[in-house]
């Protein structure tokens, strides 16, 4: 058993923090919130994450998980601190904003008396944990019996309780001073996933925040790569689900990661290839990574591309429609809408003079609060009533199970336009539905499997 403190309680720290007490290990979280505190120790997740509420209230009846907005008391209890906040993107900047992080090092740095050790794991620009590393030394009391490692997190929101204890791999980055320590306490806290024999690599510091940033900008390459051929298929008549299918079946490509739609949007992908094009170019590797402005590119361009199809399908001008939006978060099972392509698409629109309704089954709350502007139903049937058209932007399971009777005598015309790819093409046009998708021909083209 370890005693660890998460610093940091949003979708990361929260999830980490929950899932090391159910670990076994004695957990305190620490926040500078006191709002998202009080809902934790109530047992309550301030945002929506399948599993995680039953983690949290299991581990805090336990007595091995806390919070405490104070460092002193984590400082004090702990031998293992996790950095766990967040590194959002700076406004007006590619670049990210450490602000967070560093203040962590600032406050907890000058607390640490005696040896213990420090593990990155949000998100940062390649140097920035040697920086750190350093900058504890100076501050810290133990000094240089303090360990610093980084040890990078590659959770999806929706699954984060499963990735983060059935991880793929886990990464560890140490400095080589302190690799012993830091590497041992590492070990210790990650030993019933090690006895599964999830592979462990250790490495230097450079390469373990390496190693997020590429995994991301990868990821963010292969849906625009979909993407850009969805452009090609469009133009082509030809359809992108059954090419990726057919590529997908090469493993040496694979299908994940490869559906075509209204493109990559929430917290991570986005401001993360931004940042590894701003560090890259401070390193004087711009070169290297000028592909990834393309790559937001034709991820942006997504989103105009689906205001452009829902202007053509009613008739070449939005003023005066009515349109139903179905999905505000950024992906199914979530109800995170930072940069939420769902939710920009709806703006676009509404812009455009269309009145635009929206149903989430999750993300209203949040996605009121960024877009006041926008009509919000209660349910999906009801944001497509008397719509004079149905645009899919969240795949959600609830919105895939739709049937065109549920919708057939609200709608004032029976158009859906599906961004995720996601509903039974067959089943609408065969119901007199007019349906597009992303990337696919008007017409439906017969596949033998
Ligand atoms: C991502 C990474 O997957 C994770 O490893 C990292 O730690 C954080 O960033 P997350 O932001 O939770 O996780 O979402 P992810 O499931 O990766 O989806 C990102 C976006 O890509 C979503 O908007 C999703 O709709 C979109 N997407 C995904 C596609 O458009 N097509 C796909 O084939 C897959």
């Amino acid at each position: 058993m370890t005693r660890i403190a998460v610093f940091g309680t949003g979708y990361l720290g929260a999830t980490h923090a929950a899932c090391m007490a159910e670990l076994g290990h004695e957990v305190i979280g620490v926040d500078v919130d006191a709002s998202k505190l009080s809902k934790l120790e109530a047992g309550e997740v301030p945002f929506y994450e399948p599993g995680l509420e039953e983690v949290l209230s299991r581990n805090i009846e336990s007595g091995r998980l806390r919070f405490s907005p104070s460092y002193s008391e984590a400082a004090e209890f702990a031998d293992v601190h996790f950095i766990a906040v967040g590194t959002p993107q700076k406004k007006g900047e590619y670049a990210a904003d450490l602000s967070h992080v560093n203040s962590v090092i600032e406050s907890l740095a000058p607390l640490l008396t005696r040896p213990s050790v420090i593990l990155g794991k949000s998100t940062v620009p390649v140097g920035t944990a040697a920086k750190l590393a350093e900058r504890t030394r100076s501050l810290a009391p133990a000094g240089d019996n303090i360990g610093f490692g980084w040890n990078p997190e590659f959770l999806r929101e929706g699954f984060a309780v499963q990735d983060t204890l059935h991880p793929d791999r886990l990464v560890l980055g140490a400095e080589k001073e302190s690799r012993a320590a830091v590497e041992s306490a590492a070990r210790e806290v990650y030993a019933q996933l090690l006895e599964e024999d999830i592979p462990f690599l250790v490495t230097d510091l450079a390469t373990s925040e390496l190693v997020k940033t590429s995994a991301n900008a990868f990821l963010a390459t292969k849906i625009s790569f979909i993407n850009a051929m969805a452009e090609v298929c469009e133009v082509a008549g030809a359809d992108v689900t059954v090419l990726a299918d057919a590529i997908g079946m090469d493993v040496r490509i694979g299908r994940r990661f490869l559906n075509a739609g209204v493109g990559f949007g929430g917290g991570c992908l986005p401001k993360d290839i931004r940042a590894f094009m701003a560090r890259a170019g401070e390193l004087g590797a711009d070169q290297a990574l000028t592909f990834l402005r393309e790559v937001d590119n034709i991820n942006m361009r997504r989103r105009t591309h689906m205001v452009e199809i829902v202007r053509d399908m009613v008739g070449g001008s939005l003023v005066g429609t009515r349109i139903a939006v179905l999905g505000a978060a950024f992906k199914p099972n979530s109800d995170d809408v930072r940069d939420s392509p769902a939710l920009n698409i709806a703006g676009q629109m509404q812009l455009q003079g269309a009145s635009v309704t929206v149903f989430d089954p999750q993300a209203m709350d949040n996605s009121r609060r960024i877009f006041p502007t926008l009509e919000y139903s209660t349910s999906a049937v009801e944001a497509c009533t008397h719509a004079d058209a149905v645009v899919v932007l969240t795949e959600w399971d609830e919105f895939r199970a739709l049937r065109p009777r549920d919708l057939d005598d609200v709608v004032r015309a029976r158009r859906i336009i599906d961004g995720r790819n996601c509903m039974p093409r067959e089943v609408w046009t065969e119901s007199g539905w007019h349906y597009r998708g992303l990337g696919r021909p008007v017409e439906p083209v017969r596949v033998n499997r």
